[in-house]
């Protein structure tokens, strides 16, 4: 046993070992990328089936076997195909202790984007309930470890659409809402059902742009007034879609009526005022600019992390410690250059 370690933790740079969870999940017959499987006596890997072929049916009986015994391997060359798989079934990820953070950060990023993709397409609760299964996975990941939310960060989409917006302003408010409550989340006091709708209200707090003519949100020219105001309606008839959506939560409410107010009251639709937003109201707020900040536009270049932080520290619409909190996030703790 204690040889096969050795020889497997050699492996691991090249090879994913496979659980007997992720070969079930594969196709029965024809699994999508090589596999291979480790002769103990000789110490390596040799091919046992090549992508394109068929497992016989001895074959498939074996196979169950080999991986509860811990020799069956896929190439970390197949990392494109593999993290394209997990991502169709995400909770694999919970399971799989062969996997980096970094591979889980990139599958989430493509499961994820693609479920939100559905969602605003297609805005009903069938869709939804996809879409929240998959969140939920990744609130179980990030509350098992708020630091995980870190890798996510660094994987923001850099080109702008309404789905790449959603997910950016997901990963970036729950990883700030760790470093706000960092406290609590290591002496596991976090309530998962508070930061499961937190979760949800980051990804949808422009639910409502779906209602919005689509015509309008891809105009490069100006705006009409008519146009704008269409535009600024977007936090109400969100609101509305959350009654359907069966997602009456005080959480997510507040990350979608109020992540346009600002603590100045120059914000839309209620020109609330400091602490009248509520405290989700301003986290989705800031998350929301910075995350519109960092992606390019027609208009221009996305800001560079940092920078971006710091124009909102310096902004009377944010709230300051929040801000000073995403600047810190960014600079201390991801080491971001300035
Ligand atoms: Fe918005
Ligand atoms: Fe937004």
């Amino acid at each position: 046993m204690a040889i096969k370690h050795e020889i497997t933790d050699g492996l691991n740079e090249e090879y994913y070992q496979i659980t007997p969870d992720i070969l079930g999940s594969f196709h029965k017959y024809r699994p999508p990328l090589d596999i291979f499987v480790l002769d103990e006596s000789v110490a390596r890997v040799s091919p046992y089936y090549r992508k394109g072929g068929r497992l016989t049916a001895e074959q498939v009986e074996e196979l169950p076997d080999l991986a509860n015994e811990g020799v069956v391997f896929v190439s970390r060359d197949d990392h494109p195909v593999y993290v394209k798989h997990i991502s169709y079934q995400l909770d694999l990820v919970l399971v799989d202790k062969n996997l980096k953070e970094t591979e889980i950060a990139d599958i989430f990023v493509q499961a994820l984007t693609r479920r939100t993709e559905e969602l605003f397409e297609q805005p009903v609760p069938a869709v939804f309930d996809k879409f929240w299964r998959d969140l939920m996975v990744l609130t179980e990941y990030l509350s098992q470890d708020i630091h995980r939310s870190r890798a996510l960060v660094r994987r923001l989409h850099r080109e702008h659409s309404q789905p790449n917006h959603a997910v950016n302003c997901g990963f970036t408010g729950l990883a700030l809402y760790g470093k706000l409550q960092v406290q609590d989340f290591e002496a596991r006091r976090i309530v998962r059902k508070n930061f499961d709708r937190l979760a949800a209200g980051l990804f949808l707090h422009d639910i409502g742009m779906s209602k919005v003519p689509a015509f309008i949100l891809s105009k490069e020219k100006p705006l009409t007034g008519d146009e704008r105001s269409k535009i600024n309606q977007h936090p109400n008839l969100g609101f509305q879609m959350l009654t359907k959506l069966d997602l009456k939560y005080p959480e997510v409410e507040a990350c979608v009526a109020e992540h346009h107010e600002r603590v100045n009251g120059s914000g839309y639709p209620q020109k609330k005022k400091g602490d009248a937003i509520s405290f989700h109201g301003r986290l989705c707020g800031l998350v929301d600019s910075f995350c519109a900040m960092v992606t390019k536009r027609p208009y221009g270049e996305g800001k560079e992390f940092v920078a971006a932080a710091s124009e909102l520290r310096n902004n009377p619409g944010y709230d300051e410690t929040m801000a000073g909190a995403l600047q810190m996030l960014l600079m201390n703790d991801m080491k971001m250059k300035p």
